[in-house]
């Protein structure tokens, strides 16, 4: 068994750093008042948590700080010189931006975008508005609070219908893929039920997938080889999407299924207008330090944004197929320069180099 998400154990943190001194970071096992399988899927686990924590020791003190309801006591006690955020939050649709918010009222200096970036970007539906007002393709999409508003929804079939705002391919099921109108109204119904929030229903793209990691900021931003999402290795029947299935329980350390491929085989021009549309929407997003960025190309060719991952998962076992760390492995970086290079960014940022 890989990738024990959906453990209790998952925890959540972030770490701060004092510079040659001491340093923060954060994990918690509060629950949410409603478990389902993949409750804890965008939560870290232990194993995650100490390998950051060993990274960041190579060069600093660390300290622990658990990401719960105690977070602003501990950060006041503590003091930390810098943050190294990978909270991703307790509840609702802010949850990632609480800790910065947190950090930023405090005068704390952080890594990684600020709470307004990861707000917009963890709901896919306003990510894609300002996509959209700089003509960054992003595919059509209606978002529903309720199953009455589904007649006002113009989004042709196929379509992908997913939670508004979760990660980690939560609520992204084989059968997120609709292709009629009964189709349409049991996926968003188990949307609303299950995750008791609007659904996203997005056109369907059915070309190649690809996710990208950035690394820097303005000059210094670095675009990490791309890698592509073989779909045609999914299970024979499987729809061609990464969902949930495929992320969490058919890819498995003793049967993997090999969908990773980095750097993808790509034309040039491909590569470059790939880039180019990552780079535009990192800026546009007001993206810090780092962030991943999922892409499909749509019937033309044309790379369209599916969605912007400002916390990037890092798994750090190989065998895991973390997107984030394998994008850096084949640039050259080890795990730890991975995430010190990410923690230098947010330093020279601050300007406290
Ligand atoms: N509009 C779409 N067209 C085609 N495939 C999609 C679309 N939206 C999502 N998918 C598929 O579902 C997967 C998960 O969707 P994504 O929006 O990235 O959610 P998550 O936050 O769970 O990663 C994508 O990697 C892709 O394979
Ligand atoms: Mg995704």
């Amino acid at each position: 068994m890989k990738k024990d998400h959906g453990d209790d154990s998952s925890t959540q943190h972030l770490m701060g750093r004092e510079e040659d001194e001491s340093e923060v970071a954060v994990s918690t096992r509060t629950k949410l008042q409603k478990t389902r399988p993949d409750t804890y899927a965008e939560w870290d686990t232990e194993d995650t948590i100490l390998a950051v924590k060993a990274a960041l020791e190579e060069r600093h003190v660390v300290t622990m700080i658990e990401a719960n309801e105690e977070v602003f006591q501990k950060l006041l006690q503590v003091q930390p010189e810098i943050v190294f955020n990978i909270a991703e939050g307790l509840r609702g649709a802010s949850r990632e931006a609480q800790v910065p918010a947190m950090l930023e009222m405090l005068g704390i200096p952080y890594t990684g975008s600020d709470p307004v970036t990861l707000g917009i970007c963890l709901d896919k539906s306003r990510a894609k508005e300002i996509l959209a007002y700089h003509n960054i393709p992003t595919p059509a999409f209606h978002v529903i609070f309720s199953l009455d508003q589904l007649t006002t929804c113009t989004v042709p079939f196929p379509a992908m219908v997913k939670p508004l705002h979760e990660g980690s391919s939560k609520g992204v099921l084989d059968s997120s893929i609709v292709r009629t109108p009964d189709e349409l109204r049991t996926q968003v119904g188990r949307v609303l039920d299950d995750y008791d929030e609007p659904a996203l229903v997005e056109k369907f793209l059915g070309g190649r997938e690809f996710t990208v990691a950035l690394l820097g900021n303005g000059r210094s931003l670095r675009v990490l080889p791309i890698i592509e999402l073989l779909l045609d290795r999914l299970p024979p029947g499987a729809n061609p999407i990464y969902s949930y299935e495929a992320k969490w329980v058919w890819d498995q350390s003793d049967h993997p299924i090999e969908m990773y491929e980095c750097p993808a085989r790509i034309e040039p021009a491909l590569e470059r207008q790939i880039r180019d549309t990552c780079i535009r929407a990192f800026e546009v997003l007001r993206c810090r330090d780092w962030c991943r960025i999922d892409v499909r190309l749509d019937e033309v060719g044309i790379p369209n944004i599916m969605e912007l991952n400002p916390l990037p998962g890092i798994l750090p076992n190989p065998d895991d197929h973390s997107a984030f760390p394998m994008a850096a492995r084949t640039a050259g970086f080890s795990y730890n320069a991975m995430l010190n290079t990410v923690l230098d960014e947010a330093i020279q940022r601050y300007g406290l180099g």
